[in-house]
C-alpha cells in the first residue's frame, strides 16, 4: 500500500531562522531540520511521514554535486513500493533550476513536490508551514487525481517544473508558470487541475554518472547594451563546452557578443539562444542563427544543454 511520504530537506528560507519575528531578510537559511519544520505543522497527520535531511544550504549556493545526490536519494525513495510521493524542501532562489533538473533526469511517475518559502520560519507570518502542508497533501495523492511528476507548490498554486519561474524577489506569491499557466491550485486540501501533469520520462540516473565534477561546463552570458565580448572568450578559455545567451527580446544578440560567440562555436562550443524576457519563447529560426532554447528560460536552458552534452558524450547506449 502506498501510504508513505518522504520529506527531504535541502535548506532554504523555509528552514530559515532570524533573531526577530519582524526580520524577513536578515536570517540564516537552512537553520532548522526537516523534523523541526514538520513539528511546526498544526494538525498534520504524521503517520507515514519520513523526514530526511540531505543538506542545509542557501540555494544560491546550489551545486551539481548536491543535485546528483538529491536525484539519487529521490530515485531511491521513489522505488520503494510503499512511498506514494516525495516532498523536497528547498530555497526559492534556485528552485526552478533544481525542479527542472529533477524533472529531466527522473521524469517520475509519482509526485515529487518541491516547496519553499519567502519568509523564514521565525517570521510573524511565515509562509513555509502552509506550503509544506500543501506539498505533503499532494505527495500523498501519488497515483490519484493525476498527481505525478516534478512540480512545485507555493502559495496554493501548483507549477510544472519546466514552466516554474521565480518572478518576485520579496513578495510571498513570488512564482508563476509564465505563459503556460499553473497546473493546478490546491484549495482546502483539494486539487483543481487545469491540465494534465508532467508525464515525460526522464533521461535516467545513469546519464548523470559517475561524477558531477565531470559534467560539461555550460555557462550563461547575457546580451545587453555595451556588452563586452571578453566574458565569452574567457569562458571558452576556461573550458566552456556550452554557452546559453540570455538574449534581448526574441533571443537577439549584440553584434559584439555575436562575434565572440561565433569564435566559440568555431572552437567547438555549443551555443543556444534564450531570452531575458520573463514571458514568451524564442520564436523562429532565422538563417544562421544559433539554436533557440524555445520556452526555456536561460537557467533551465543551461541545464538542458548540459544534460544533452552529457548524453552525447556517453553515446546512444546510455541514458533512459
Ligand atoms: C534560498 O534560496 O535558499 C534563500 C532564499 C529563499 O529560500 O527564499
Amino acid at each position: 500500500m502506498q501510504n508513505k511520504v518522504v520529506v527531504l530537506g535541502t535548506g532554504g528560507t523555509i528552514a530559515g531562522s532570524a533573531t526577530s519575528a519582524q526580520d524577513g531578510v536578515g536570517y540564516v537559511a537552512g537553520a532548522l531540520s526537516v523534523a523541526e519544520l514538520l513539528q511546526a505543522l498544526p494538525g498534520l497527520d504524521a503517520a507515514g511521514i519520513e523526514a530526511e535531511s540531505l543538506c542545509r544550504i542557501d540555494s544560491k549556493d546550489m551545486s551539481h554535486a548536491v543535485w546528483r545526490a538529491l536525484a539519487q536519494r529521490v530515485a531511491a525513495h521513489l522505488e520503494r513500493p510503499e512511498v506514494a510521493g516525495m516532498v523536497v524542501t528547498h530555497g526559492t532562489d534556485t528552485l526552478e533550476e533544481t525542479a527542472y533538473f529533477l524533472h529531466r533526469v527522473l521524469g517520475p511517475a509519482k509526485p515529487v513536490v518541491l516547496t519553499a518559502a519567502m519568509r523564514p520560519a521565525s517570521a510573524l507570518s511565515a509562509d513555509g508551514p502552509q506550503n509544506l502542508f500543501d506539498a505533503i497533501t499532494i505527495a500523498r495523492m501519488g497515483g490519484v487525481n493525476g498527481a505525478r511528476g516534478v512540480v512545485a507548490v507555493l502559495a496554493g498554486t501548483v507549477h510544472g517544473a519546466a514552466a516554474l519561474r521565480k518572478q518576485n524577489s520579496y513578495r510571498v506569491d513570488a512564482f508563476d508558470s509564465g505563459d503556460a499557466g499553473p497546473l493546478a491550485r490546491l484549495e482546502e486540501g483539494r486539487l483543481r487541475s487545469f491540465r494534465p501533469w508532467p508525464d515525460e520520462p526522464g533521461i535516467g540516473l545513469a546519464s548523470i554518472e559517475p561524477d558531477a565534477a565531470g559534467w560539461p561546463a555550460v555557462d550563461v552570458v547575457a546580451s545587453h547594451a555595451g556588452v563586452r565580448a571578453a566574458a565569452v572568450d574567457g569562458l571558452v578559455a576556461a573550458g566552456a563546452q556550452g554557452l546559453v545567451v540570455a538574449g534581448t527580446g526574441n533571443g537577439t544578440i549584440h553584434v559584439a557578443l555575436e562575434a565572440a560567440l561565433r569564435r566559440a562555436e568555431a572552437a567547438g562550443v555549443t551555443v543556444w539562444r534564450s531570452t531575458r524576457c520573463a514571458y514568451g519563447a524564442v520564436v523562429g529560426a532565422p538563417d544562421g542563427a544559433f539554436s533557440a532554447a524555445g520556452s526555456l528560460g536561460p537557467w533551465q536552458a543551461r541545464i538542458e544543454l548540459m544534460l544533452r552534452l552529457l548524453q552525447k558524450r556517453a553515446g546512444p547506449a546510455r541514458g533512459a
